[in-house]
């Protein structure tokens, strides 16, 4: 009988030999990098997987019949496995390779909007969607004559359920597995699972979701979903779209090129198969190399086991942060990934706030990467009625000494800053 790999025992310092980058210094200071919402940083492994690709293999796929286009070829096809197995698709000719979360999203919109939207009809996402799960929406319908409706956010940073504006017109759902701004994980499956019963072709942002989350699409039992490796301890400049295959047959291809056909006459063409009907242009291999590495480094390790140390770092953060006076963290779900955005309220001590860039800049200055600023999702600012926040985001190679570090360092910016 097989039995299980064990998988190693989680321990913070062994994983963080792993990451070169964390031996650098910024500004004279150890790193302390908590911009992991933003990429996150990239184990040796992966970053060598890209570089003996273009030492060794480099050769463009599909294409030839030489000794060097056959390795390329199949050191893709094998990441592309190594993607459906990580989510649990069907098949392997679901998993489409995109630049990222954004194109993929975009091949979504303007594949389905061409597909399913006509005038009078509705897409509807939430308020707390990133830009990439906006405005491709808003391009989509303006081009189709269909309207964008909003689930609302209530004051803990959660979709309103019960104002779901489903209707009879509604075509798409497209929202976020997790907020990239608030760390909230979303109810997809039961959202979801309302929006099949009316028929509506639902998309997930799962730009978020997939380095902290076990994701499973067959089990979420949406249609489409999107996600990034550069969030994933992956390389930049790849992604991922997973399609049902069924939708992937009927929906139109997004880019025109080579790879994309099966014939092209100077009248017309026809398209190849899945997944190569949607990879238009020679792929990035060596971010698919990089993201077939990246998905077999997470799972070296226990997602859950991951998750609960993330969970760790977030509840003593969070701990640490309220206790600051005037700081007010945006975004307080029950259940929440390691992401906190706050902002610097004027304290009961002195009349004024601090401002995110301010704080953002001091932090840099003792060697703590955050983010600030309105994240894409300047609706959710809006929502808040705030211009930004400062936002700390974990990964599994953060350490509980990192967080100490990051709210000393806060204090003292916030000091010198009031
Ligand atoms: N979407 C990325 C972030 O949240 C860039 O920072």
């Amino acid at each position: 009988m097989k039995t299980a790999a064990v998988k190693p025992a989680f321990n913070v310092d062994e994983l963080r030999a792993q990451f070169p980058i964390l031996k650098e210094l910024v500004h004279g200071k150890p790193l302390v990098y908590f911009d992991n919402a933003a990429t996150s940083q990239k184990p040796r492994r992966v970053i060598k997987a890209e570089s003996a690709y273009y030492a060794t293999i480099n050769a463009n796929v599909h294409r030839g019949v030489h000794t060097l286009s056959t390795k390329a070829t199949e050191a893709q096809e094998a990441a592309r496995e190594i993607v459906r197995k990580h989510i649990n698709a069907k098949h392997a000719h679901e998993i489409i390779f995109t630049s990222g979360t954004t194109a993929g999203i975009n091949l979504a919109a303007a594949s389905l909007g061409q597909l399913l939207l006509k005038k009078g009809d509705e897409v509807v996402i939430s308020g707390m969607e990133h830009h990439s799960n906006i405005v491709p929406w808003q391009l989509a319908c303006e081009r189709h004559g269909a309207t964008l409706k909003v689930i609302p956010i209530t004051d803990s940073g959660e979709w309103d359920l019960k104002q779901v504006p489903f209707s009879g017109k509604t075509r798409i759902l497209a929202i976020s597995h997790v907020s990239n701004t608030l760390g909230t994980i979303n109810p997809v499956k039961k959202l979801i699972a309302q929006a099949k019963k009316q028929g509506i072709v639902t998309v997930v942002d799962g730009a978020q979701a997939i380095a902290h989350l076990n994701v499973n699409v067959q089990d979420l039992g949406c249609d489409l979903y999107a996600f990034s490796g550069h969030k994933a301890y992956g390389p930049t400049g790849i992604g991922v779209l997973y399609g049902r295959d069924e939708l992937l047959e009927r929906m139109p291809p997004w880019q025109g090129g080579g790879e994309m056909i099966d014939t092209v006459t100077l009248i017309q063409s026809t398209w190849a198969k899945l997944p190569f009907k949607f990879e238009a242009g020679t792929p990035n291999i060596a971010g698919i190399i990089g993201l077939g590495k990246a998905i077999r480094w997470m799972e070296d390790y226990d997602k859950a086991v991951m998750a609960r140390h993330e969970h760790a770092l977030l509840q003593h953060a969070t701990k640490e942060l309220l206790a600051i006076d005037g700081l007010r963290i945006i975004g307080t779900a029950k259940e929440k990934v390691g992401v906190i955005s706050f902002v610097i309220d004027p304290s009961s001590a002195s009349g004024s706030g601090v401002h995110h860039y301010d704080l953002g800049t001091l932090l840099d200055q003792q060697g703590i990467a955050v983010r600030t600023g309105h994240h894409c999702t300047q609706p959710l600012m809006d929502r808040f009625g705030v211009s930004g926040t400062t936002r700390v985001s974990f990964a599994c190679f953060n350490s509980m000494e990192e967080v100490d570090t990051m709210v000393a360092a806060l204090k003292k910016a916030i000091k010198m800053l009031r």
